[in-house]
């Protein structure tokens, strides 16, 4: 993560290190739905490593996957094809009982603060219940375990004895991140994490969640459609649309130097957080339309219903995942080192 860290000293509690860390590789996962309307084809053959420690982002609209491949990669959702391997382990391959007892190493926090959290229990024992679950130690060891994560989250002990709806947004987010940090987990994904807070109070929590990882090492998913959210945070980024990876890299190289005609339109029409007269200069391109049905997803290229550089072959094959520049990949027939190509009509 890149975002600003201060500095702290570790503990070692019941929220501290637990040996080394794993990575997270996705291998041609596939997650389709079947409905009454037919196959959602909601993620469709994507493949990308998270090194231990690492925060990849994941950005794309709404509807291109990224809620599916997150649960997927907190082991919440079954692969239709492909796997995900959790350093060592093949999850599709693991018995139930090995798979259960790897769920709490990879957890994932959602957008909405509120609906995680039950109206009817007090703070604490929110953040005990996953200890509860797990049958973890006995009900003091619990309480102080909680009361060890709320206060590593910043929130003060007294707020253990009041109940949901009486904190704000960010305090819920932050009881939350407290509640997963209690199981002492791995990996994280964070679906939105931000989005449901106020704009003033997301550069604190970000800045939570890169402390965190300094400390414990966590590895992150961080699935954003918010550029500025994902620039901020991410080591390396990959760029999702209609359930396919478009493109990933190294997130300067990404936000500065897409290859991709998608990624350079998603970037042209937000507000990056760079230097005025660099977004300036970048040349601004329309995304025509809305994002196609994953239920019947165009051929070829599934951009090319709205890529201003799309040409007859488009339509025909599906490009290649390339490695066009080290470590830095695109899937578009005409992208090359220099960058994508341009309109062309
Ligand atoms: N359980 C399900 N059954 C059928 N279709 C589903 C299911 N879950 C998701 N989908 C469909 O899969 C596609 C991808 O959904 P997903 O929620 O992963 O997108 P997303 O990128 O997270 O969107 P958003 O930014 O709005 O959260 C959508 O078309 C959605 O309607
Ligand atoms: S392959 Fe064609 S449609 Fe797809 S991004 Fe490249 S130019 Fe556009
Ligand atoms: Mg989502």
């Amino acid at each position: 993560m890149n975002a600003r860290v201060s500095s702290h000293s570790p503990t070692d509690n019941a929220t501290g290190p637990r040996g080394a860390n794993a990575g997270v590789r996705a291998e041609d996962l596939t997650i389709h739905f079947a409905t009454k309307a037919g196959t959602v084809k909601a993620v469709d053959g994507v493949s990308f490593e998270i090194e231990p420690g690492e925060t990849f982002g994941i950005i794309g609209e709404s509807g291109s996957g990224k809620t599916t491949l997150g649960r997927a990669l907190a082991g919440l959702l079954k692969a239709s094809g492909g796997d995900i391997h959790y350093g060592e382990h093949t999850l599709g391959k693991l018995p139930r009982a090995e798979r259960q007892r790897l769920r709490r190493d990879y957890q994932i926090i959602f957008q909405d603060p509120h609906a995680a959290l039950n109206p009817r229990m007090t703070i604490l024992q929110s953040v005990m219940e996953p200890l509860e679950i797990l049958k973890e130690g006995d009900k003091s060891s619990r309480q102080r375990a909680a009361r060890e994560a709320l206060e590593r989250v910043g929130l003060a002990p007294e707020i253990g004895r009041r109940y949901p709806h009486e904190l704000s947004g960010g305090q819920k987010q932050r009881v939350n991140i407290a509640r997963t940090l209690t199981v002492r987990p791995k990996f994280i994904v964070c679906d939105e994490v931000v989005a449901a807070l106020d704009v003033s109070i997301r550069g604190a929590v970000l800045n939570l969640f890169a402390e965190l990882q300094e400390e414990f090492g966590i590895t992150y998913a961080f699935i954003t459609h918010d550029i500025s959210v994902v620039s901020h945070v991410s080591d390396r980024i990959g760029v999702l649309y209609l359930g396919r990876l478009m493109e990933m890299g190294p997130t300067g190289a990404v936000t500065d130097a897409p290859l991709h005609p998608y990624t350079q339109a998603l970037l042209s029409a937000e507000p990056l957080p760079l230097p005025g007269d660099q977004r300036d200069q970048r040349r601004r391109i329309r995304l025509e339309g809305e994002i196609p049905s994953p239920l019947a997803p165009p051929s070829g290229c599934r951009c090319r219903t709205r890529c201003p550089a799309a040409q007859t072959r488009c339509a025909e094959q599906i490009p290649e995942w390339r490695e066009a520049r080290p470590g830095h990949w695109v899937a578009c027939h005409f992208a090359d080192a220099d960058g994508p190509p341009g309109p062309v009509r």
